[in-house]
C-alpha cells in the first residue's frame, strides 16, 4: 500500500530559522533547498534518508520570496504556521477533471510543476473544510 500523504507544507517568515529549528525537532536534514519562482517561495523538504517507509509525510518549509508570494499574503493574513496539506494521486488531469464536474473550486484547473518537479494542482480550501490541499501526481 502506498502513502496517501506527500508532505505537510509550512509557512514561515524565516527559512535559515526554520530550517535549524525543525533539524532538531526532526532529527533530519534537508534534503532539498530550492527556490520555486513560479510561486514566489524558497522551500525546505525535510525527508529520512534511508527510510524503511513509502516515500511520503515529509514536511516543506514556506518562505516567501517577494511579497506577492501567495506564501507572503497567507503570512500577512493567518501568521506563520500549517499552510497546506499534500496528497498523492495517480491521474492529476483525470482527478482535477473529476472534481470540477462535481462542481468543486480548484486554485488549479491544469496541473503545474510543484517544488520537487512533479505535476502538482491545488485545490480551493473552501471546499475542504478550511484546509488547502495540494495534489501530486506520483
Ligand atoms: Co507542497
Amino acid at each position: 500500500m502506498s502513502a496517501l500523504i506527500s508532505h505537510v507544507g509550512i509557512a514561515v517568515r524565516d527559512l535559515d530559522a526554520a530550517i535549524e529549528k525543525y533539524r532538531a525537532l526532526l532529527g533530519c536534514e534537508p534534503v532539498s533547498v530550492h527556490d520555486v519562482p513560479d510561486q514566489q517561495v524558497r522551500a525546505a523538504f525535510f525527508d529520512r534518508a534511508n527510510s524503511r517507509l513509502d516515500s511520503g509525510g515529509r514536511v516543506e518549509l514556506l518562505q516567501a520570496t517577494s511579497p506577492d508570494s501567495p506564501i507572503a499574503r497567507f503570512i500577512a493574513k493567518r501568521g506563520e504556521g500549517l499552510h497546506h496539506i499534500c496528497i498523492y494521486v495517480d491521474d492529476l488531469p483525470e482527478t482535477l477533471a473529476r472534481l470540477k464536474s462535481s462542481g468543486r473550486r480548484l486554485i488549479d484547473e491544469v496541473p503545474r510543476i510543484g517544488a520537487d518537479g512533479h505535476r502538482i494542482a491545488f485545490v480551493h480550501p473552501a471546499d475542504t473544510h478550511g484546509v488547502l490541499f495540494e495534489l501530486e501526481e506520483r
